[in-house]
């Protein structure tokens, strides 16, 4: 498919998806937030042999959040249509979420408002020393509303709070201190960076890892004790019966690579 606001671009098992509205810092419109929500719909039929996704911006940022402009028009629109509009985004943001392979982000520049929350569903973001990052929201009068659940899954309650309300930028130091970002490298070595990360998956399974992250948001959301028992039991006992397993098992005993990795 093509896209107007993304570039996507498959090299062997990883596919690059990059922000591309550079003028306006990557800017979310209603154009660009569709065509990720199409990407990532598309994703499990498309996506043949993919291992990993990185996620990026083109430009000097990686994405400045909603439009302004965009939220400005949209504002007039009746409620109804806002909130199908908002709901539409949510959608967008959990199908990104619950990718079954690794998503690696990529931020160099500002990850602000809805940048950030991409950002929050990423499974590893590796950000540039200078990056700086913010729910800067309340400071146009808005709340960070449907990126909350993927944020506060991420950094906490307690951050959050600080955070939502008082919108005040941080640097990539404080959102690694959080687990908002796993790495902050300098951002000539953002790739190189990203390319270990990519290794470590490939040495992977890809199916467990695809389970793993079910796993860990199965695990998040389990109702009780008994119910996480459940869970986890569940998935161990499918993934060690799995041919997957079997052959990873195996491999290791044989003292050989498994066969994902050739
Ligand atoms: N919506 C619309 N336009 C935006 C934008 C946004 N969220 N963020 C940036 N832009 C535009 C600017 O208006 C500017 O346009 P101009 O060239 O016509 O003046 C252009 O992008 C470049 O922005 P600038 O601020 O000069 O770039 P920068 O590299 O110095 O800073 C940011 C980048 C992202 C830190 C800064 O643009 C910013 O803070 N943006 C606002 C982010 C925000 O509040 N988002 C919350 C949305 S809910």
């Amino acid at each position: 498919m093509a896209y107007r606001f993304l570039v996507v671009d498959r090299k062997g098992p990883v596919e690059r998806v990059t922000l591309n509205r550079p003028d306006v810092r990557n800017a979310f419109n209603a154009e660009m937030l569709a065509e990720l929500a199409s990407w990532a719909a598309d994703f499990p039929k498309s996506s043949s042999g993919v291992r990993a996704v990185v996620i990026g911006g083109a430009g000097k940022a990686f994405c400045a959040g909603a439009d302004a402009a965009w939220l400005k028009k949209v504002a007039q629109h009746s409620e109804d249509d806002n909130i199908r509009d908002a709901a539409a985004t949510s959608q967008m943001f959990r199908a990104l979420d619950e990718l079954p392979v690794p998503v690696i982000g990529r931020v160099q520049g500002a990850a602000i408002g809805g940048g950030a929350g991409l950002v929050a569903v990423c499974d590893v973001v590796v950000a540039a020393e200078e990056a700086v990052f913010g729910f800067t929201e309340v400071k146009l009068g808005i709340i960070p509303a449907v990126i909350s659940p993927f944020v506060i899954a991420k950094i906490g309650v307690s951050a959050a709070r600080e955070l939502f309300v008082t919108g005040a930028r941080f640097p990539a130091a404080r959102a690694y201190k959080m687990d908002l970002v796993h790495a902050v490298v300098p951002e000539a070595e953002l790739d190189d960076t990203i390319d270990r990360y990519v290794a470590e998956i490939l040495a992977g399974g890809p199916q467990a890892i695809a389970a793993a992250k079910t796993l860990v948001r199965d695990v998040a959301g389990a109702q009780d004790a008994a119910d996480a028992t459940r869970i986890t039991a569940k998935a161990l006992a499918e993934r060690r019966a799995s041919d997957e397993g079997q052959e990873g098992l195996r491999a290791f005993l044989e003292k050989r690579k498994p066969g994902w990795t050739r």
